[in-house]
């Protein structure tokens, strides 16, 4: 941590620091986790940003749980290596394979984004019925479940698998063909009729039920959001768990006396397996919101020499 002095306007000397400049460590398998680094970039704007996506093995969702554990523990090591001083995982399927195995190994703190999307839900739902819209592995984890019924044993849990769902993003951000400014704000991105056939498709089991939240368990998923609300229908409130992950993040990080000062200069740096650096950085500026100036390639080989 450094720190230096300035002079004030009354000639006095007022101390402005630095504050931890070192970044904040990113991942997920893909862009998704980009939904939450935005969140994280806009409420801490002094903060620096390592964001690692490992898209080329991208999807997690339909792999088996030791697959994901070890992807997951291969990004996190990785950008230990690189002075991150937090780690989030920015996906779920990846919070529900690997958030205990790299707290217990790691010397960094870790999040993941499944408590923050529960205390989400419990903060919403009056019924106490919530829906969990999320990837294959992320529902037989049951780890919605058990984190919504840690927080409120007497909520109902109904997790809803939907396996294409990242396959529908990750597919539409590749062609761009429906990119529209402004997604955050108006939720209806890749909201065209075919897209809106499959999701509903997808949410009948918990549609027409008595849920009264649904939360979007996946980061991938605010990009469907116009979709999936047309699909619910006005009466259930859809809930992601961005924001309320960077509250936790913003609180640890000023417990730890971590949070960087006014005087740290942010730099948001980017990685990615992905053989396309320039289909990432496009797809990535939109959900990210603003330019991918500094992305990097890594290498699968370089990752696996990191765990197996
Ligand atoms: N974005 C990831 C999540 O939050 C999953 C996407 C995938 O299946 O790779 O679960």
């Amino acid at each position: 941590m450094s720190l230096r002095t300035t002079a004030d306007a009354e000639g006095g000397v007022s101390a402005a620091s630095e504050g931890d400049a070192r970044p904040i460590g990113v991942f997920d398998s893909g862009l998704g986790g980009l939904t939450v680094a935005r969140s994280i970039a806009m409420a801490l704007p002094h903060e620096s940003i390592f964001y690692a996506g490992d898209t080329k093995r991208c999807p997690y969702g339909t792999r088996t749980e030791h697959e994901v554990r070890s992807f997951a523990m291969q990004a996190a090591r990785w950008l230990e290596k690189h002075d991150v001083k937090i780690i989030v995982i920015a996906c779920n399927t990846a919070t529900a394979a690997a958030l205990k195995v790299a707290q217990q190994t790691l010397a960094v703190p870790v999040i993941g984004v499944i408590a923050p999307g529960a205390r989400a839900a419990i903060n919403t739902t009056r019924t106490r019925k919530v829906g969990v819209l999320a990837t294959d592995l992320t529902v037989r984890s049951g780890a919605y479940t058990r984190a919504i019924q840690d927080l409120d044993a007497g909520v109902d849990v109904y997790g809803c698998p939907a396996p294409s769902f990242v396959e529908i993003v990750e597919r539409e951000l590749a062609t761009g063909a429906h990119l529209q400014e402004r997604w955050l704000e108006n939720g209806d991105i890749f909201d065209t009729p075919e897209i809106r056939a499959e999701v509903a498709r997808t949410l009948a089991p918990i549609t027409g039920s008595d849920v009264d939240t649904v939360v979007l368990g996946c980061t991938h998923f605010p990009l469907l959001a116009g979709p999936i609300r047309a699909a619910l229908g006005d009466e259930v409130r859809v809930v992601s768990s961005a924001e309320e992950t960077t509250r936790e993040l913003k609180d640890i990080l000023a417990r730890r006396d971590q949070l960087a000062g006014e005087l740290a200069q942010p730099q948001h740096r980017f990685a990615t397996t992905s053989d396309n650096i320039a289909e990432f950085a496009a797809a990535g500026s939109f959900i990210f919101g603003q330019p991918l100036k500094s992305i990097e390639h890594v290498s699968i080989d370089e990752l696996e020499r990191l765990y197996r």
